[in-house]
């Protein structure tokens, strides 16, 4: 079972563990997390062997200012759906954030499973707490903590940075360069979420792709990949003032799954390079309905 099946990685988990499982996506208008009941009753009558929670407040900002329903889906109902797990016997694959860590590190030293997490913004505190409510009531779970996810569906960087490539060809985009993490592909993701479905793995992982960049730096060669011409130029963090901080240092290293032989990420420049091939065109016509 997987909720919040109609997102980004929702959707990639869907289709590549469909190829091999019998699979019960949950968009959000049918199972709301935040909803005890419902979510006790559904877990008991599909009895599923594996929960994946992709089910989260993701937009970073609005959870400064949707507080409450931001900590009611992030915290309890990560609380919620480890319960119900616990109470059928399901595995549950809980996925976190590089934001629960506040970033100080110099970059590119990445944070590990041993690193102990201290978000500096409200997305990230909520995650800490749903990482807690899962600990706390699941009896077998494994929590992914990933970041910088892309990919074809749903919001993401390259998508917006490809709108405003085909919007304003001649304009000057800005882009932030001080901020670092690994650019990490939802669909080699939702291959690791299935890798570690089917081994021992249990417990607190990372799983982001292998190198790191700016977001300034994934820009560029997601636009050289897609043979777009454009002239980015990079800026630091206080030249784009958001309503949350953000960590300056998001780069996590996968130590548990490379310790345990379960690492199959890649490098971020490869799996981008196989994006762009199997998306260009699709990304294109989507962009250009968009900005229309
Ligand atoms: N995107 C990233 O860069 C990134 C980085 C680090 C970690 N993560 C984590 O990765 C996971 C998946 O993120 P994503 O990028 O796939 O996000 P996404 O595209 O925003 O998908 C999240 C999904 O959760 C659903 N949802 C929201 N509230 C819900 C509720 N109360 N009950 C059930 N479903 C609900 C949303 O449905 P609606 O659209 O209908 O509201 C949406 O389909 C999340 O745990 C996120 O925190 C993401």
């Amino acid at each position: 079972m997987i909720t919040g099946a109609g997102g980004l990685l929702g959707g990639e988990c869907k289709f590549v563990l469909g190829q091999r499982y019998v699979v019960f996506p949950m968009r959000s208008s049918d199972l709301d997390i935040t909803d005890k009941t419902p979510v006790e009753e559904i877990i008991g009558s599909l009895k599923p062997d594996v929960i994946i929670n992709c089910a989260a407040f993701t937009r970073v900002d609005d959870c400064e200012s949707k507080r409450q329903e931001a900590f009611r889906i992030n915290a309890i109902g990560a609380e919620n759906v480890a319960r119900s797990a616990h109470k059928y016997g399901a595995l549950l694959v809980h996925i976190s954030t590089d934001y629960v860590f506040d970033g100080n590190r110099p970059p590119p030293q990445p944070y590990t499973e041993e690193d102990v997490p201290s978000p500096i913004n409200w997305y990230g505190h909520t995650k800490l707490k749903g990482e807690a409510a899962v600990e706390e009531n699941a009896r077998r779970y494994i929590i992914l903590r990933t970041g910088w996810l892309y990919g074809s569906g749903g919001r993401n960087f390259p998508k917006t940075i490809l709108r405003k490539t085909l919007m304003e060809p001649e304009g000057q985009m800005k882009v932030v360069d001080d901020q670092f993490g690994s650019p990490t592909w939802a669909h080699r993701l939702a291959h690791q979420v299935e890798r570690l479905m089917a081994s021992e793995a249990q417990g607190l992982y990372h799983a982001t792709a292998e190198g790191y960049a700016s977001w300034f730096q994934f820009a560029e060669e997601f636009l050289r990949l897609m043979g777009l011409r454009h002239s980015l130029s990079p800026c630091t963090s206080d030249k784009f003032p958001t309503p949350a901080r953000r960590p300056a240092n998001s780069i996590l290293e996968n130590k548990r799954l490379k310790n345990e032989g379960l690492n199959i990420m890649r490098h971020w420049k490869e799996d981008l390079v196989t994006f762009v091939s199997l998306n260009r065109d699709h990304l294109l016509a989507e962009a250009k309905g968009v900005s229309r």
